[in-house]
């Protein structure tokens, strides 16, 4: 057994995840500490009782900094190869990020890129992002494919985060996103992608997860539900078939224009949506009246350098369930670090601190349907958890830009 000590603060939050005005309930312990054993957290209360209770433990010292849950980031795009800096370049002189895309650029960039390298180069780069993000605190990572697009890079792109799952110490969640554009092979006929995606793909990557992770969960599935790449009618397709199937859901509703993706995903019963930009009023409390976690993700408008954001208010106001997530991609926004998401999210949607760590954790882990498991501090939850280099946990949304984080535990191994 391990007893982490010598802390300023232990922050568990809730068992749950936590709906409208109950998010950035903490429930912080003054100088609280841990007991870890076997990978899970058996309790957390006051230093000087749990020192008691359990004198043989072995001792961490928290050198006076705060402790918390770790960090679940439940929306990337990690595995890809190669960079689109001369986009972003692009975009400061003018052009859009949807007008780069239409010319051809953007995704189809990084799916060219994605599909010329080797599965190990791949995993080379992919793999370095998800140490960075790890080491600011993200210990479960959802992770998306959608750089592929052909079955053939897409089956790389889930044995990418296959392998990657064994080499650790970070975890990832799988995300099947085949729809994530429409490649040059199917240019002008994004009906026949779909009928592609839902008669071929889904069921052949159904069955190749089947053989390859038998006992694992299925992989999400996910569609990039926009203007100019799957409408309403061809997402509901694409998600109504993976349901058949067995998959669960998420989808990528409102970053630029309103389709009516966000009410979709409640109707379907998504277990997320995201992006959640231009989402009106009704959207809002449709997802609200169901179990569908609503992702925002205010890195992706601020490496944008847009002035809109999700409408975080209104979801708290609405009685919804708000996560937070980086979106780390190569087009819209590279950042691995959601201390950076929940500072944005404090500035930009006016979160508290206490509320950026709710949807960074709690619900987020919702986000992925890993709420049983982690994103609190819970006796028989996976010790997943964070030592800060600070003692108050705030200043993860107040100080920015520098990592916070001085050791990360990961299924009770220390790192
Ligand atoms: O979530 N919106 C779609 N997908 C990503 C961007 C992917 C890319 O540009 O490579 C996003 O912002
Ligand atoms: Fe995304």
């Amino acid at each position: 057994m391990i007893i982490i000590h010598n802390t300023s603060q232990v922050i568990p939050l809730t068992a749950n995840p936590q709906r409208g005005s109950a998010l950035g309930t903490l429930n912080a312990i003054e100088h609280g500490a841990v007991a870890i054993e076997d990978g899970k957290i058996i309790e957390v209360g006051a230093a000087a009782v749990l020192l008691e209770r359990y004198p043989q433990a072995e001792k961490l010292d928290a050198q006076g900094g705060a402790v918390l849950p770790g960090f679940v980031d439940p929306h990337t795009h990690l595995v890809w190869a190669g960079n689109r800096a001369a986009e972003f370049e692009m975009r400061l002189q003018g052009k859009t990020y949807m007008e780069i895309m239409a010319a051809g650029g953007g995704i189809a960039s990084t799916v060219s890129e994605t599909r010329r390298v080797s599965l190990d180069e791949l995993i080379a780069q992919s793999h370095q992002r998800a140490l960075a993000a790890f080491g600011h605190g993200s210990t479960t990572i959802e992770a998306k494919t959608g750089y592929g697009l052909d079955l053939d890079t897409e089956f790389k792109q889930l044995e990418a985060i296959f392998e990657m799952n064994r080499l650790g110490p970070y975890e990832l969640v799988p995300t099947y996103m085949g729809a994530h554009a429409i490649p040059t092979e199917f240019k002008g006929d994004t009906a026949g992608f779909v009928d592609f995606l839902v008669e071929t793909a889904l069921p052949e990557v159904k069955n190749w997860w089947l053989v390859k992770a038998e006992g694992q969960a299925l992989p999400f599935v996910d569609v990039f539900c926009e203007q100019g790449v799957f409408d309403i009618d061809q997402t509901r397709r694409i998600l109504c078939e993976a349901r058949e199937l067995g998959f669960a859901l998420k989808l990528h509703a409102d970053e630029f224009v309103n389709l009516g993706g966000a009410a979709l995903a409640a109707e379907l019963g998504a277990t997320s949506a995201d992006h959640l930009v231009k989402t009106s009023l009704d959207d809002i409390r449709a997802m609200a009246d169901s179990e569908t976690v609503a992702v925002s993700l205010p890195g992706t408008p601020f490496s944008l350098a847009q002035s809109e954001y999700t409408p975080a208010k209104q979801i708290i106001a609405a009685d919804g369930y708000l996560a937070l997530a980086t979106d780390l991609n190569p087009g819209t926004t590279w950042n691995e670090s959601m201390q950076m998401i929940q500072a944005l999210a404090c500035r930009y949607m006016k979160l508290t601190p206490a509320q950026a760590l709710s949807a960074a954790t709690i619900n987020s882990a919702k986000a992925v349907s890993r709420e049983a498991q982690i994103g609190s501090l819970t006796s028989g939850k996976q010790a997943d958890l964070l030592i800060l280099s600070t003692p108050d946990y705030r200043d993860l949304s107040y100080r920015y830009g520098a990592n916070l984080v001085r050791t990360v535990i990961k299924r009770g191994q220390v790192w």
